[in-house]
């Protein structure tokens, strides 16, 4: 079934929606007060995404990144599990990416579970590199592998990533969910 994805800035309005978004996805959720913080801070973008077919639209995922000069974190990046593998985590990374370019960021850097096949799947496709460990990351027993992302310019045909006039960004997903 065709779905259409879109994205947008979040805003104050936002911070329990993300924070229930989170909590989908995280042993240890960041709350709504915490989600309200980062979307007060200037050098912070969030970003929150939502799948839709024929029966409905659905707000199923966020990001939170943030930038210093010319280099940006990803902080957060969280897809509820009933809107995965529609191409929602590639729209939020891919308008991230495109958004942090515009704002001056070169680079985007990232931790990642070792093991998260998704995620690594995720980041490797958008050109993500590994470029270094950090052992025990996770609670001291998981390891993180840290990833860089280049915020080239994006290709010419890349519909998912223009912005309009309002900072809302609509992207194809894919044609048909595919089983996690
Ligand atoms: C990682 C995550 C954000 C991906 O979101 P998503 O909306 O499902 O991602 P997409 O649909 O855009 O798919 C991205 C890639 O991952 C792949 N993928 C999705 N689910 C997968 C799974 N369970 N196992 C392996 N690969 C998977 C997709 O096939 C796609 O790869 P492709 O483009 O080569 O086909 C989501 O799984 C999630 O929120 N996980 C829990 C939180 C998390 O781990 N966040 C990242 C922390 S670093």
């Amino acid at each position: 079934m065709p779905v259409e994805i879109h994205i947008s800035r979040a805003g104050p309005y936002d911070a329990t929606a993300m924070a229930a978004i989170h909590r989908t996805c995280f042993a240890k959720p960041w709350d709504a007060a915490a989600m309200a913080q980062f979307l007060a801070s200037p050098d912070v973008l969030c970003l929150m995404g939502s799948v839709a077919d024929s029966s409905g639209g659905i707000a199923g995922g966020m990001l939170i990144a943030r930038r210093a000069a010319d280099e940006a974190e990803l902080l957060t990046l969280a897809v509820a599990p009933a809107c995965r593998n529609a191409g929602l985590g590639t729209a939020l990374l891919k308008s991230a990416m495109n958004l942090l370019r515009e704002a001056g960021a070169v680079r985007l850097f990232l931790e990642v579970e070792e093991g998260n096949e998704a995620a690594l799947r995720l980041y490797r496709s958008l050109g993500g590199e590994p470029v270094g460990r950090r052992p025990g990351y996770y609670e001291g027993r998981a390891d993180a592998a840290i990833f860089s992302l280049a915020l080239s310019p994006p290709a010419a045909d890349d519909g998912a990533c223009q912005q309009e006039a309002r900072p809302s960004i609509h992207a194809q997903g894919r044609d048909e969910r595919k089983p996690a």
